[in-house]
């Protein structure tokens, strides 16, 4: 059963999102406390919104949603200044985050220069390790994407965007297979590559 994102969820999303997420990716590398603090942004700003997949009493996928991407950034930025550098600074001194992720994370904006709608955007998205490659997984995570892109189109925006680190593999075959978004470029940074992508909505989507 599909449900909005809530305060509740928040837990169990960051537990699946440190568990399935790979080690490589910077939301990782920055831990538990700065995912708290993204997720429970997510369901408390207007500028976005998520959905859980729930199975058996518990959350096994989730997708999230940006009705204003950059809007979002800035009152995420604004709001959890002081914490954000404390946890880029841990986690640079434990040695889990190195000096290409910093200047990476400064410069992350820059990837949105190939999109024409920056705006608009399915962000993470995650499904519980235990049901990879699983039949209830496998609808778990699509409905949970689903959700997002259609409150998206409902809502009225021309279209929506998506990225991933270009090693992920899956991530880039359920974008461009399943839900029909077009690969816009590869954004180069320092050790790391991100893939971006971009749907469009026609009528056809309606
Ligand atoms: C991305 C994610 C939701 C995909 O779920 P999954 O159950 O692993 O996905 P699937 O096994 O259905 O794989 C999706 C596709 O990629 C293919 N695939 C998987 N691993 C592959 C690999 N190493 N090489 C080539 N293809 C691969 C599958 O065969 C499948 O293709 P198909 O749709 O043609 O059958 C899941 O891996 C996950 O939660 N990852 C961690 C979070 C994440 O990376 N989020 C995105 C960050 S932006």
């Amino acid at each position: 059963m599909r449900v909005s994102m809530a305060k509740e969820h928040v837990h169990s999303v960051v537990k699946i999102h440190l568990q399935s997420w790979a080690p490589y990716e910077i939301s990782v590398k920055l831990g538990r406390q700065y995912l708290e603090a993204f997720y429970n942004n997510i369901v408390n700003d207007s500028n976005s919104f998520g959905y859980v997949f729930v199975h058996d009493n518990d959350i096994i996928a989730y997708a999230v949603g940006f009705n204003n991407y950059l809007a979002f950034g800035q009152n995420f930025q604004k709001q959890h200044l002081f914490s954000l550098i404390y946890y880029c600074l841990v986690s640079f001194l434990k040695m889990k985050l190195n000096i290409f992720d910093m200047l990476n994370i400064i410069a992350d904006n820059q990837k949105l220069i190939l999109l024409e709608h920056p705006e608009y955007h399915l962000g993470a998205l995650a499904l519980h390790k235990k049901y990879m490659r699983t039949v209830i997984g496998r609808r778990a995570v699509l409905e949970s994407i689903s959700a997002v892109i259609d409150h998206l189109r409902h809502a009225g925006y021309p279209s929506c965007w998506g990225c991933c680190d270009e090693r992920n593999i899956p991530m880039q075959k359920i974008l461009v297979n399943r839900f029909g978004f077009n690969n816009k470029g590869t954004h180069r940074q320092k050790g790391r590559n991100t893939v971006m992508f971009e749907k469009y909505f026609t009528t056809v989507d309606v």
